[in-house]
């Protein structure tokens, strides 16, 4: 039996001016991973591959699922890269504790754990610059048009810098910090979301474009903050950040008031992260808000409510 897995992610900052050309900041999630887990099959069992995904309530033969289901495009993709033709009977089984259609890259952590489980399984490597590039090709089903962000941050699991069309810019965070991270009982998938704003930049585009320039801006001076350890500067710009999310008009009134509570709770600053129009939303906290911030989040009726530690 061969196992990988792959980490969740969150993106700090510039999510949506992202697939304009602005850049964006995510950070893995080490602790919430999706696992996937190859075994040869017993041979009593029926021909083919096997996949079984309990998390995503599917259970189903390769051969019989759709070319349009990601899971299956995953393996698929994989089995092509590496030239097997004619794989073996294959048991393939995906579990996550990433939350679904949250902003928390389960889909992306998925794929990365079934390529790299399959290179394992074959005895082989694939670079990681490879990985990500096949996990972005899975991506465009779930998303239509992704940025590639998810996918990369998923693939190297470091902090990344991230510009569509640039090389990936890995970086070190000088300083730690908190983040609670709170889910706002609603969510809508990213394509949809993603879909509202291509329709909204089409009608508008010279206003758009400010918006994306200026969220692309505070992206830059998060960035510099963030390598410096300046983590009294990070609060300021994700309160700046959700500012222009909401006349983007991704946020939703869910994720409105529990960043207004966070604040009132002693966060330094709170913002929704991902696609948005819910999902979660993340609060920078010091360590001795932890409590009240989570405990005030859960008050209004946010769950999960985690808290986590970026270094
Ligand atoms: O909802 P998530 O976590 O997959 O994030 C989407 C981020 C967007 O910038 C809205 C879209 C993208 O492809 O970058």
């Amino acid at each position: 039996m061969t196992q990988a897995s792959a980490p969740g992610k969150i993106i700090l900052f510039g999510e949506h001016a992202v697939v304009y050309g602005r850049p964006a900041i995510a950070v893995p999630l080490p602790s919430i991973r999706a696992t996937v887990e190859v075994d040869a099959s017993p041979p009593t069992e029926q021909d083919g591959i096997l996949v079984q995904a309990p998390a995503l309530s599917k259970t189903f033969m390769l051969e019989e699922i759709s070319p349009q289901d990601p899971l299956g495009f995953a393996i698929r993709l994989t089995l092509e890269t590496l030239q097997i033709t004619r794989p073996p009977n294959l048991r393939i089984k995906i579990e996550s504790e990433i939350p679904i259609s949250a902003g928390l890259g389960s889909g992306a952590a998925v794929t990365v754990a079934i390529i790299r489980s399959l290179c394992r399984h074959f005895g082989r490597t694939l670079s990681d610059e490879k990985i990500s590039e096949l996990a972005y090709e899975v991506e465009r089903l779930y998303h239509g048009t992704p940025s590639g962000v998810d996918n990369s941050v998923v693939t190297f699991e470091k902090p990344i810098y991230f510009r569509r069309g640039h090389p990936v810019e890995r970086f070190s965070i000088a300083e730690r910090f908190t983040l609670v991270l709170a889910h706002s009982g609603e969510s809508t998938p990213t394509a949809e979301v993603v879909h509202s704003v291509r329709d909204a930049w089409q009608a508008n585009r010279a206003d758009y474009e400010r918006k994306f320039d200026a969220i692309g801006r505070i992206v830059d001076l998060a960035y510099g903050a963030l390598k410096r350890g300046d983590v009294a500067l990070l609060g300021p710009l994700m309160d700046q950040n959700q500012m222009h999310l909401e006349a983007l008009g991704v946020s939703c009134h869910a994720l409105d008031t529990l960043i207004k509570r966070a604040r009132a709770a002693g966060a330094a600053g709170a913002k929704l992260s991902g696609g948005g129009r819910g999902g979660f939303m993340l609060a920078l906290v010091g360590d001795d808000q932890i409590e009240d911030v989570t405990a005030t989040l859960q008050a209004e009726g946010a769950s999960p409510v985690l808290h986590t530690t970026i270094r």
